[in-house]
Order: structure tokens, then sequence, then C-alpha cells
């Protein structure tokens, strides 16, 4: 077990933290082809005036994220409601501006990005977000959507006739018929708006897109449609996803790689397979054993399903944030005062645990 104090990695140098506070993530520097680079990520939000005593506590909503995300891959990024993935989804497009660490996209901090470097950024980096109804205008026809990123972002050739036919090209490359052009959104399904919404994402010509809960809100029959058409875009456009969701089985199904996060902390990062088959963190297993039935046949962990809420962003508890919930039976003081850090567990394989690497692995230790 390495000391947790002290430790100058690379996310350390990286980062805009306090000193003294230990790194977030210890993953060493970041692969050549990085699309982008998150580093000691923190964002809070301000507690709603007059309902906390002093009023100046605030929502910890991101507290030290590090993460990166190749070029071409898919990062999925899974975790319970309000542990703080939407909020780092959208400090990566530069939506909301971070309280500390650093984003870099292809290379340049998003933060510093100025003028037409800006522009560029905001045109590669896209969001499909959870409700394509919520974030449709109601008064819009599906090509007058489609048009408008189009005109924004100078895309799609100049002239009206070259934006119609670039329409026509984006609903057919998202499994649209050209008729769809003239319907507003209330005329269409649940899956047929998230095909406009991806549709709308993709106009500007991204490199990068962020896909928040894409199929959360719809039908399993039609997630899975989704979900492929996600993928065959990728494949064909060479996109690169962090991709957002809360249900494990829609992770492991479409990422390369994924990030478990808790109370706005990375607690297990690594490649898809090994995430499922050997988690590390009690989260994660805990994660999964309360969802065995949606998994891949694999042997179902032990179950220890998740008891309680997590706890307040407010007020994290101190030591590891998951101690209070934690079923690992080796749980013990240390969990409670000290913060693990991202250790690395196996070949790209990182967890934040102090139990994690006893006797082998969690999962020996609770004799699965
Ligand atoms: N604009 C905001 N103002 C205040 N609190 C916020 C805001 N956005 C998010 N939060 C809070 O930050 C935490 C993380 O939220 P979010 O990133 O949306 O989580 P997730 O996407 O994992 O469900 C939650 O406690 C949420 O209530
Ligand atoms: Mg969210």
């Amino acid at each position: 077990m390495s000391p947790r104090s002290g430790r100058d990695g690379p996310g350390a140098a990286a980062g805009g933290t306090k000193p003294g506070r230990p790194p977030a993530f210890d993953e060493g520097p970041p692969p050549d082809d990085a699309l982008v680079v998150v580093r000691d990520l923190v964002k809070r939000f301000p507690a709603r005036s007059g309902w906390l005593e002093g009023g100046r506590e605030s929502v910890r909503a991101v507290e030290g994220v590090s993460l990166h995300i190749r070029s071409g891959e898919t990062l999925g990024l899974v975790g319970e409601s309000g542990c703080g993935k939407s909020t780092t989804g959208r400090c990566v497009l530069g939506l909301l501006t971070p309280d500390g660490g650093s984003v870099h996209f292809d290379g340049a901090e998003v933060g510093e990005l100025q003028g037409a470097a800006r522009v560029r950024f905001r045109r590669r980096a896209q969001i499909v977000f959870q409700d394509p109804f919520g974030s449709l205008n109601p008064r819009l026809t599906v090509g007058e959507a489609l048009e408008e990123p189009l005109r924004v972002h100078r895309r799609g050739g100049e002239g009206r006739s070259a934006r119609e036919r670039r329409v026509a090209e984006l609903l057919e490359m998202v499994g649209l018929r050209p008729e769809h052009r003239l319907r507003y959104p209330h005329e269409l399904s649940g899956g047929q708006r998230q095909r406009v919404g991806i549709a709308r994402a993709l106009a500007p010509e991204p490199e990068f897109v962020v896909c928040d809960e894409p199929v959360s809100a719809l039908d399993v029959s039609v997630q899975a449609q989704i979900l492929n058409l996600l993928s065959d875009l990728q494949d064909r456009l060479g996109l690169t996803y962090l991709f957002i969701a809360h249900d494990l089985a829609v992770v492991e199904h479409v990422s390369d790689r994924v990030a478990v996060m808790y109370l706005g902390r990375v607690v297990e990062t690594a490649p898809t397979g090994p995430l499922f088959d050997g988690p590390r963190h009690p989260y994660t297993r805990a994660l999964l054993a309360s969802a065995p039935a949606l998994v891949r046949s694999r042997p179902a962990p032990a179950p220890v399903p998740l008891e309680g809420e997590p706890p307040s962003p407010l007020r994290p508890p101190p030591g590891c944030p998951f101690h209070p919930r934690c079923p690992h039976p080796r749980r013990d003081d240390e969990c409670a005062r000290d913060l693990p850090t991202l250790e690395a567990k196996a070949a790209e394989h990182f967890a934040a645990c102090h139990k994690a690497d006893v006797e082998g692995s969690v999962r020996s230790a609770e004799g699965v």
C-alpha cells in the first residue's frame, strides 16, 4: 500500500488543487493518442441560500476527477444519480467552468481557448442529451432544427440548397426518412426524437461527443437500436465518446473502458472486460450485484446489494466516501480516516480502496 500524503504524481502537477491535498489519481502520463485529458477536476455549486447555516456550504459535485479518453474510443462513465457524471461531462465541454483542475482537448486547455480556437472547439465537441424532447425546440421542424447548427458552425456548404442536401444526408445517417424533415418533435416517437438529437450533434462534424444518458429515457427495445446507431456512427465517422449512464448493462455494451464514479470521485477505472469480470472496488461490485440479470453471461458477484442512499455531496464523509455503505468485511478505521487514491491493481486497472489489495482482491476477501 502506498503512502497517502506527500505524493507528487502527474495528477498533482497538472491540477490546480490545494497544496497538501493528495492527488486523486495516479494513472501516470496520459497516452499519446488521448484526445481528452481531465486532471483533478473540481466543480462545486453554491448550496441554496437560507437553507444551510452560514450559507457558505457548497455542493461538491466533482471532487478531483482525472481521466483520459483516447481518440476513437468510448469511455463509459457510470455511477448512481447525483454522483457528478453530467457535471464532469459539462466541464469537459466547457459548458461549466471548473473550480479546480484542468481539461485538455487535443493538447489545448479548454478553459483558455479564445476566439477562433474556442469556436473551433465548440464545433469539434458536441453533446447528446438524455431528453431529446427537452433539447429540441418544439416550434422548429426537424429540418429547421438540423439547419440551425449548420448555419451556426458554417458547415454543410453555402446556401439553402446545400444545407438541405446536408440535412437529407444527416437524416439518412441516423436512420430517418427524408419526409421526417417536415415533422415537429411532438410528431415523433422517443427513439426518432433521439435520432434527431444525434443528427443535431453530428451536424457540425464533431470529433468528440458527450452522450449524457442518451438511452435512459427510452423503452428497452428502442435502447438497443440507438446504442447500435451510436456504435455504427462511431465506426463510420471515427468519433470519440464520453458515454454517461447509470445503467451498467448499457455502459458495458458500448464502452472500451469504464470509469466508475462515487460522490464526485472516480473510484475505479479499467478496460470494460476486466472491470466487469474482476471489479476491485466494493462499490463497483455492489453496483454489479444490484443488476446481475442485466449484465452479460458471467457469474453474478456476491449478493451484496447496495444499501442506503449516497451521502450528501454537501457534507461528504471523511476518509473513503464509500465507507459508510461499504460491505467489505475488512472495512476499518483506516477507511473512515484516510481518503484512498486510485492505485494500479492490474494493467490499466485502477481502484481507490484501502482493502482492494488485501489477500489479492476484494473478490477473494469476500470468498467469491
Ligand atoms: N446547477 C447546479 N446547481 C446546484 N447543484 C447542482 C447543479 N448541477 C448539479 N448539481 C448537484 O451536483 C451533484 C452532481 O450532479 P450531476 O452531475 O447532475 O450528477 P449525475 O449526472 O451523476 O446524476 C448533485 O448533487 C446535483 O444536485
Ligand atoms: Mg446526469
